[in-house]
């Protein structure tokens, strides 16, 4: 490890910030072991007094792989028409989160394409309907760009947190990923109306996507510092054959880890899951996002019927540990990573930016 790189992981563990150009530096060195085993160490240590070797589970519904959308890494856009679309009416998703809740999930996800079919009308009947069975438990939602108003109406519902990756911070690459009526100023607007609304907001973004480069990671790593989201999702892009990525190479496990221990850095707080991506890639991916720093981790709900037909991208993992009803598994595989699950709506630690 070069001497100037682990200047620069010691300084941001101890200041949990660094400059646009000191994070471009690090983003380009992920390459090397040493550099990672030393960031991963740094930020086990930060997170070890915040949230232990607990590790908060969250259960995710795929209530719809509609969308409107037509990103060009996802195996949902609008112009797969080889995709084999789903709704879930509203009992199958109550459905889902009885079945979640007697195996100890106490934070559902509802996520979803940008579907209009749901409307504010129906998802707040939804939120409704999930928080009156189960007062003791947080819902996320994970449907979107949609209106300030709407944001509005489902935060009234019920709704606790928002997970709305922000694909990348660099608007020259946003539009390299997708097409010209998605807008990286309105991603953005929608991120800060969430977090005006008292949402506890979710940001993220892939690693290794096509044309992503060093610079601009470290625009990603300066927007988390600046944004200090409660919850950050990252995971490696994993390319979807019907998409005009098809032939892209996937980004690798080793960035993603060195990507999940600087973001335990800079916000020790955050909420990191190790996300399926992550275990699609690697059989012991969710066990090393945890060694990088990660503390959370999202098994599906999902009916099991509908699971493969919500495949943003080739293989994505569904069974064994990514499944919910596993849960034993999951204990297992942790376990023999010195971690344990934690029974508990596992709202983020700590005063955030959003809360104060
Ligand atoms: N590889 C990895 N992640 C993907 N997503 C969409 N398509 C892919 C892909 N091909 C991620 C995006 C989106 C989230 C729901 O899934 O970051 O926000």
């Amino acid at each position: 490890m070069d001497t100037r790189a682990a200047e620069l992981a010691s300084k941001l563990a101890e200041e949990h910030a660094l400059a646009l150009f000191e994070y471009g530096y690090l983003a380009a060195r992920l390459g090397d072991a040493e550099l990672r085993d030393e960031l991963a160490s740094l930020a086990r240590a930060v997170r070890e007094p915040i949230y232990g070797h607990g590790v908060f589970i969250r259960g995710l519904i795929e209530f719809s792989s509609f969308c409107t959308n037509d990103c060009l890494y996802c195996g949902l856009r609008a112009s797969n028409a080889a995709c084999e679309r789903y709704r879930l009416e509203p009992e199958q998703i109550l459905a889902c989160t009885e079945q979640g809740y007697s195996l100890g999930f106490r934070t559902f996800v509802l996520q979803s394409g940008e579907d209009p079919q749901y409307s504010d009308e129906r998802l707040c009947a939804i939120v409704s309907a999930i928080k009156g069975a189960h007062p003791d438990c947080a819902v996320t939602l994970s449907v979107g760009e949609r209106t300030r108003e709407s944001y509005r109406l489902l935060r009234e519902a019920g709704v606790d947190r928002y997970l709305l990756r922000h694909e990348t911070a660099d608007p020259a690459h946003y539009a390299r990923l997708h097409p010209a009526s998605m807008s990286w100023d309105r991603r953005m607007r929608c991120l800060y109306d969430l977090r005006d609304l008292g949402y506890a907001v979710g940001c993220g973004f892939m690693v290794g996507s096509p044309y992503q480069t060093p610079a601009a990671l470290a625009r990603d790593l300066a927007f988390i510092q600046e944004f200090r989201p409660e919850m950050c999702g990252i995971g490696p892009f994993v390319p979807h054959h019907a998409t005009p990525f098809a032939d892209r190479p996937s980004g690798t496990l080793e960035q993603t880890l060195g990507l999940l221990s600087i973001i335990r850095l800079i916000h020790p707080f955050v909420l990191l899951p190790a996300t399926t991506a992550l275990a699609t890639i690697d059989p012991c991916g969710r066990e090393l996002g945890m060694e990088a720093g990660a503390n959370v981790a999202m098994p599906n709900l999902s009916p099991a019927g509908v699971r493969t037909r919500y495949a943003l991208y080739d293989g994505k993992a569904c069974t064994g540990d990514e499944a919910a009803e596993c849960r034993r598994d999951l204990d297992r595989s942790l376990e023999s990573f010195g971690y344990r699950v934690v029974i508990d709506r596992g709202d983020p630690r700590g005063v955030t930016r959003g809360q104060a």
